[in-house]
């Protein structure tokens, strides 16, 4: 069983999905703990699923190695085997990635390596592109230049909004993280590999 340490900033929706798929007693791999770096909403689902939850508060910190270095000691004591950045909304340091990656993934939507950052469907839109996508890649110590594990197309319909175009990326960066995680307990991804 894969332990999964996920991280948090916002609403949770992609976590959710992952969490609902755990609920299969068939799905190789369990979330154990869901942490955040601030008071994010998606910290209920701890208590709606019954993990664990904790809280990294980035503005606590000097600086962002300060808050890293207490990161990691706050995912270390659950022990996982990947941990998914899924909506944190904060470059991690060096010592993060040091830490844990390539078992590091992110969740971005965009189709990378276009529209890194922290505005992927914003500035996809300001862009006036006719297609964007979601790219699931491993955590290195670029902006979201780390190697790339799967990503797919979306088109930019006539009209769209950020929230709209975000809506439509979403159920994409679910479905590729959900299968992501199901291939490495599987044993049908080598993110080592991948990240050589
Ligand atoms: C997701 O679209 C994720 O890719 C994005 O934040 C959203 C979180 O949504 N992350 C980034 O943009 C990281 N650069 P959620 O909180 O509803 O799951």
């Amino acid at each position: 069983m894969l332990k999964l340490v996920v991280l948090i900033s916002g609403t949770g929706s992609n976590l959710r999905s992952l969490l609902e798929a755990s609920r299969d007693a068939e799905f190789p791999a369990r979330v154990v703990a869901i942490g955040a770096d601030r008071d994010a909403d998606g910290l209920a689902l701890g208590e709606e699923f019954g993990i664990p939850t904790f809280t990294v508060p980035f503005t606590a910190f000097p600086d962002r190695d300060a808050w890293g270095a207490e990161l990691i000691d706050q995912v270390r004591l659950w022990e996982p085997d990947l941990v998914i950045l899924s909506g944190l909304m904060r470059l991690v340091p060096p010592a993060v990635v040091d830490a844990f990656s390539p078992a590091l993934i992110n969740t971005h939507p965009a189709y990378l390596p276009e529209f890194p950052g922290a505005h992927g469907v914003r500035d996809a839109l300001a862009a006036g592109v006719d297609q964007t996508g979601a790219s699931l890649i491993v955590v290195d110590n670029s902006v979201d230049g780390g190697p790339i594990i799967a990503q797919e197309r979306i088109p930019v319909l006539p009209g769209d909004t950020e929230s709209s175009l975000h809506d439509r990326i979403k159920p994409v960066e679910r479905r590729l993280m959900i299968q992501a995680v199901l291939d490495i307990a599987n044993s049908h991804l080598d993110l080592k590999e991948l990240a050589r």
